[in-house]
């Protein structure tokens, strides 16, 4: 289904096109705010810059141990934060109206829904292995709708790593990796891998990131074009489907749970040891060729995309390093395809977006993003095609999505490095 002509002549400006306000101008709202909590001194204010991720390829893969691949988007969380004396974390978010604010000492249980889980998670996480004399005031923001875009595991690192700074520790990225997942698995309760804060800590300009799950070994690859070519013919987009939604709720862990299962009843088949904690990656090739047939027809279908994604991540990282963005786009459609048909992830928003956007002229390659069962569908996409492919989104979403129809956004995203502190100062900011 092609967007039809009579609606790709909308206005440029009646599209929903979102432009984020300057980061200079965001982190000057957050100061503003900062200012305006009791005892804080300005003159320790730091900012944490941790920006949000996309994964092309390696759909649901990580937790079951496989190769995965992402990067990040000039989209970020953002948060200002000045150390406390007293041991208290208080935290403030432009987006949620209820403060959060816990002693380090007695830090409560995660309450589902909560946006403090995040905070209390990452405080808990980290408190596992390092002393923290010293608490945290800060206030936390960022410029993307929720879903599908990590802004949990971006977060929790915003988090982690102001923690870090006020104590000087030096905690590499890789058990950043480590106090994320934590966070999410035991404090959250999401039984997620560890591709999200992989991305949003490893990634650098110009390259894939390649995490192998098994190992945890992190690769950044470089793609095969010159930087100039990159940014003339290489853009994402993510559109916002106007449903958002915290993935504790969703069919996540259920999914999770059968391809354990399909693990178990094909490595058990084949007469193979079973590990204590079976995962899909356990499972030889020629053994899922061999038993695979003999799973239950839902478990059969979540093996299938495990091995169907593990080949297009291994093809999609050569077409990358050739430099060549149609092949590469072609295998993220398709595993956006098997997302839908194998994994069963999407609803109704998201593959109405996804179908509109694999037929539009310029777009690379679309997928659902993150998880899938709510929140952005992204594309990667040729900039010179910027308009028609907004406007055959603008023509299809809203009629066939009525009830979501003033929620949903369009956004031009770029590539961008990892998180990391940043060196803006209250006084260095302009005044408001
Ligand atoms: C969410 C999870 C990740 C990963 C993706 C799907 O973002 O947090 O661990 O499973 O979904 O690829």
């Amino acid at each position: 289904m092609s967007a039809p002509n009579a609606h790709s002549s909308a206005p440029v400006s009646e599209m929903p096109i979102v432009a984020p306000p300057p980061e200079a101008e965001q982190i000057a709202q957050l100061f503003d705010r900062l200012r305006r909590i009791d005892g804080v001194d300005m003159r320790q204010a730091r900012v944490v810059r941790a920006p949000l991720r996309i994964s092309p390829l390696g759909a649901h893969i990580d937790h079951q141990l496989g190769i995965v691949t992402g990067m990040t988007i000039d989209r970020a969380i953002l948060l200002a934060f000045v150390p406390a004396a007293d041991g208290r974390v208080r935290m403030e978010s432009l987006n949620f109206a209820e403060p959060a604010s816990f002693d380090l000492a007695d830090i409560p249980p995660a309450t589902k829904g909560d946006w403090a889980n995040y905070v209390r998670g990452a405080a808990l996480a980290l408190q596992q292995r390092h002393a923290l004399r010293q608490g945290l005031t800060g206030v936390v923001g960022g410029s993307m709708p929720i879903g599908g875009l990590s802004s949990s595991a971006a977060v929790t690192i915003a988090y982690l790593l102001a923690l870090e700074a006020i104590h000087d520790l030096a905690v590499d990225a890789y058990e950043n990796v480590e106090l994320c997942r934590f966070s999410e698995n035991r404090y959250v309760g999401l039984n997620n891998g560890i591709l999200d804060q992989s991305v949003i800590l490893h990634s650098a300009q110009q390259h894939l990131t390649r995490i192998d799950c098994r190992s945890v070994e992190v690769e950044r690859v470089p793609v095969g074009l010159d930087a100039d070519s990159l940014r003339r013919r290489f853009e994402i987009l993510a559109v916002y489907s106007g449903v958002s939604q915290g993935l504790v709720g969703t069919d996540y862990n259920n999914r999770v749970a059968q391809c354990r299962s399909a693990a178990e009843q094909m490595l058990a088949q084949a007469g193979l040891p079973i590990p204590a904690d079976p995962r899909l990656r356990h499972v030889p090739e020629e053994v899922h060729v061999a038993y695979g047939a003999q799973l239950d027809a839902p478990l059969q279908r979540r093996a299938r995309h495990f091995f169907g994604e593990m080949g297009r991540v291994r093809a999609g990282l050569e077409a990358w390093q050739a430099g060549d963005l149609v092949r590469f786009g072609e295998l993220v459609t398709a595993s956006g395809e098997s997302s839908i048909r194998w994994y069963e992830s999407g609803s109704p928003q998201l593959i109405t977006l996804y179908e509109t956007l694999a037929q539009t002229p310029g777009v690379y390659g679309t997928r659902f993003s993150g998880a899938g069962f709510r929140g952005n569908c992204i594309a990667l996409i040729d900039p010179a095609y910027r308009e028609s492919i907004a406007a055959a989104v603008h023509a299809v979403y809203p009629k066939a999505h009525p009830q979501e129809a003033a929620a949903y956004s369009i956004h031009f995203c770029r590539p961008d490095g990892r998180a990391e502190l940043i060196p803006a100062t209250a006084s260095a900011m302009p005044p408001r």
